[in-house]
């Protein structure tokens, strides 16, 4: 096991407001351990508590509960300038009066790092995040994608013991982002560098991330690499909040036939049939125990052509590269992607099956996963 970098220990943050009801609880409880060199995202909806989680680390927010160490020493109580945490913010936070090279630099200079070595490590920076052209200009005559590029700079030139990127990209457009994306991971696994990165893009977390920790409603819901997350989600939140398009769900009560299942749909009362699949154990006692499942089907899973179940075709689209077809099936809508261009027609109706092991079981009543396919 690698050493921990960053622990927090049941973190808790709550803003409390002029009235008492105005109090917001906006992080639950929350425990993270992050290893040395490890690159992490948060990741969650607007709202979820990613930015107070980072502003407590970094130290300009206090925490309400619990704990946070850092290479094994406590920093809770500690003012940000104490505890060696370089942090790009949500809003850039550029100082006006600096040029662009200047803002680069500053924490450098109270590092007493030299003249030379300081303009040598800005430039190569710069160079790094395509921002060479404007070094000597002031944050109010650059662009929002260009004060985000100096602001991650800034943080990026300092050694410390720990990077925080709060959306580091979201104001630059896709081309470079995904050029600086690439970038920005090579050059943060060369230097070992601990990173705890915000956004709500997933396709930046899959990314750039060697875990994704997942956020909702100021509680961590699963904190797993992006293949786990994908192909194991822990509850119907992660489940439909990972992957895109979102997975089908489908609640539906829990039938034993023989060695197998057949899974009724609340809605119409139409049955997915699995009676001759072999439902091994524990798997086959877990759903007995479950009368009331939801089932999770992905979008890829829905094999379109052939089978016993119909789904009336709403839309048709080709993106390019995939078909993503929404079809009415037992009145909800059921969404399909297809890797070949699919001629179905409006009002069509199409057969489709769902293979068993490309179903995934949540508890109804919880929305806890019960189990991914046929596995346990
Ligand atoms: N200074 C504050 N005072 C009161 N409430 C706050 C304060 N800062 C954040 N909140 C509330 O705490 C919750 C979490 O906010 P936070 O900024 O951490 O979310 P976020 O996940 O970073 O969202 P976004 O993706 O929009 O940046 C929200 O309900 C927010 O309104
Ligand atoms: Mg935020």
């Amino acid at each position: 096991m690698s050493e921990v970098q960053l622990s927090l220990n049941s973190v808790d943050k709550t803003y409390y407001g002029k009235k008492i009801e105005a109090a917001v609880r906006a992080v639950k409880n929350l425990s993270l351990q992050i290893s040395k060199g490890e690159i992490v995202a948060l990741l969650g909806s607007s709202g979820c508590g990613k930015t107070s989680t980072l502003r407590m680390i970094a130290g300009f927010e206090g925490v309400t509960g619990g704990t946070i160490q850092l290479s094994n020493h406590e920093i809770q109580q500690l003012p940000p300038a104490k505890r060696n945490v370089a942090m790009a913010f949500e809003g850039y936070s550029l100082y006006p009066p600096l040029t662009v090279r200047d803002n680069i630099a500053f924490a450098l200079k109270a590092e007493r790092v030299s003249r030379s070595e300081s303009d040598a490590k800005v430039m190569e920076m710069a160079k790094f995040l395509e921002i060479e052209e404007i070094l000597e200009r002031y944050p109010s005559s650059i662009s929002a994608g260009q004060q985000q590029r100096a602001s991650l700079a800034r943080a990026l030139v300092r050694k410390a013991d720990l990077y925080l990127l709060d959306e580091p990209m979201g104001q630059l457009e896709p081309q470079l982002r995904s050029v600086l994306r690439v970038r920005l991971k090579q050059y943060l696994q060369e230097h070992q560098m601990t990173t705890v990165l915000v956004t709500h893009d997933q396709t930046e977390a899959n990314a750039l991330a060697d875990r994704i920790a997942v956020m909702e409603d100021g509680e961590l819901q699963q904190f797993e690499t992006p293949t786990q997350l994908k192909h194991r989600p822990a509850n119907i939140y992660v489940g439909t909040f990972i992957g895109e398009p979102p997975m089908n769900t489908f609640a539906a009560e829990v039938k034993p036939v023989g060695k197998g299942f057949q899974f009724q749909l609340e809605e119409t009362g139409e049955l997915l049939d699995y009676q001759k699949v072999d439902f091994q154990q524990p798997l086959r006692a877990q759903l007995i125990q479950h009368k009331r499942i939801v089932l999770g089907l992905r979008p890829h899973a829905v094999k379109l052509g052939k089978g016993a179940l119909q789904a009336q075709v709403i839309s048709n689209q080709w993106l390019g590269d995939q078909s993503h077809i929404a079809a009415e099936f037992a009145n909800r809508i059921i969404v399909a992607v297809s890797h070949q261009r699919e001629e179905f027609q409006l009002d069509e109706n199409v057969p489709f099956h769902l293979e068993a092991e490309d179903l995934h079981f949540f508890d109804a009543e919880n929305g806890n996963a019960i189990a991914h396919g046929l596995e346990m």
